[in-house]
């Protein structure tokens, strides 16, 4: 049990010695890093959809994808995750939209060139899902292409034609509303070489159908990060993919997680940098890795979508995505999203700002051995001062530092930290 370690803090009392950081930039965002798109003078998503309301914190619930892929979804498996995030509790954690990936299609439109959905699998159809995930307090989310086809079509030999919205965008946008879609995931998935689309234009253009409706619909795209999607979808999109697809194992995470470490400047209420689903409880992950996930995602700002089987979660997982105080820091209204200021040989620390002049640090060990590490306010450009120490992950106090912080980490471990002005 790697608890005991981590919590094994040694919050060391020293003075600082030297100048202290006055911020560095405490992930101020550079003038430089303003995003690309013209519409982006103005606040992020202002002419997407109502950016007051819609995505101010990062969106967070289940997806399919990750639990059951393509062949597996059904209504069923939906139903209960829906059911499984009320019975444990997540719901009342933030954990709402209940999203439905590719393959819920029957594999051709109707004559009226409708999507509808797969006739054994989704029998009772998608509006009496949606129903009933509204009936829970939760919110019902869909998942659409910008081009001719979707990805399970490409790679997963669904056997289907025509499923993208290339052509259909109005009529899929207003089949979201009359469903009672509250969140959609558009994908890609190579509509640049399958249809010759050009990433900004097709996703601005459902941006522009989703616009129409009289329905409020978080709208999340997928490119991958091909395109560096950060420079321009900000003013389309309130949560973008910045990263292929994510597997259920370290070297996945691990290789997103330092990826991720540019990106702080395009983060803010109502558009996420997304570095994708949650794999926590899937493959040879091991709850220390769980935990150092949700924790990275959470100092990342990242949306997090659940993608494992909630009726079989075991307690180390479900404490890992259900820590209230890893969450409080993921969805912290300022909408910062973390800075990394060390990485040495895959030991990291990480700065990220919060509302009313608090902090979060992470330490993370990304190596394959146990190790110490130690860091101090001048590191991550905090102000030189008394700082009283939160153990995020332990929900302990842990005293009072006025110079340096450091924790024992096993491999792939991370320690959490928030540090509020005295
Ligand atoms: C892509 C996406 C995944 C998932 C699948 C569905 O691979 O990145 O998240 O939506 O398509 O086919």
């Amino acid at each position: 049990m790697a608890t005991k370690k981590i919590v094994g803090i040694a919050l060391a009392l020293t003075a600082l010695v030297g100048a202290c950081g006055t911020g560095e930039d405490n992930g101020d965002r550079p003038a430089t890093t303003a995003p690309a798109s013209s519409s982006t003078t103005e606040p992020a998503n202002s002419d997407g959809p109502d950016a007051e309301t819609l995505a101010a914190t990062p969106p967070m619930g289940w997806n399919s994808w990750n639990q059951v892929r393509c062949y597996d979804l059904n209504e069923d498996v939906v139903k209960r995750a829906a059911d499984a995030i009320v019975r444990h509790g997540l719901d009342d954690l933030g954990y709402r939209y209940v999203v439905v990936d590719d393959c819920w299609q029957a594999p051709e439109r109707n004559s009226e060139g409708a999507l509808v959905p797969d006739p054994e699998r989704f029998s009772s159809g998608l509006a009496d899902l949606a129903d009933y995930i509204h009936d829970k307090g939760l919110r019902f989310g869909l998942y659409l292409s910008p081009g001719s086809e979707t990805c399970a079509m490409q790679w997963d030999d669904y056997p289907a034609t025509g499923l993208g919205s290339l052509g259909h965008e109005r009529q899929d946008a207003e089949m979201l509303a009359d469903i009672g879609v509250d969140y959609l995931k558009y994908d890609w998935c190579g509509a640049d070489e399958v249809d010759g689309l050009e990433p900004e234009t097709a996703f601005a253009h459902m941006r522009d159908e989703l616009k129409r409706l009289d329905r409020p619909i978080v709208y999340s795209i997928s490119e991958y990060g091909r395109n560096e999607p950060w420079k321009w979808a900000p003013g389309i999109a309130n949560m973008w993919r910045t990263t292929s697809d994510i597997l259920p194992m370290w070297a996945s995470i691990a290789t997103i997680i330092n990826s991720q470490a540019d990106l702080h400047p395009y983060a803010e209420p109502g558009s996420w940098n997304d570095p994708d689903m949650l794999q926590v409880g899937n493959g040879p992950l091991t709850d220390v890795e769980a935990r150092s996930h949700v924790g990275m995602w959470a100092m990342l700002a990242a949306p997090l979508m659940i993608g494992t089987d909630l009726d079989k979660v075991t307690p180390g997982v479900l404490a890992a995505l259900s820590n209230p105080e890893v969450i409080a820091i993921d969805q912290d209204p300022l909408g910062r999203q973390a800075r990394r200021v060390r990485d040495d040989a895959g030991v990291q620390v990480w700065v990220r700002p919060l509302s009313d002049g608090e902090f979060a640090v992470a330490l993370l060990n990304g190596g394959d051995a146990p190790t110490r590490v130690d860091t101090d306010l001048a590191e991550v450009g905090i102000d030189p001062g008394r700082w009283k120490v939160r153990d995020v992950w332990a929900q302990a106090d842990g005293g009072v530092v006025d110079g340096a912080l450091g924790a024992d980490l096993e491999p792939h471990a991370m320690a959490l930290f928030r540090l509020s002005p005295m």
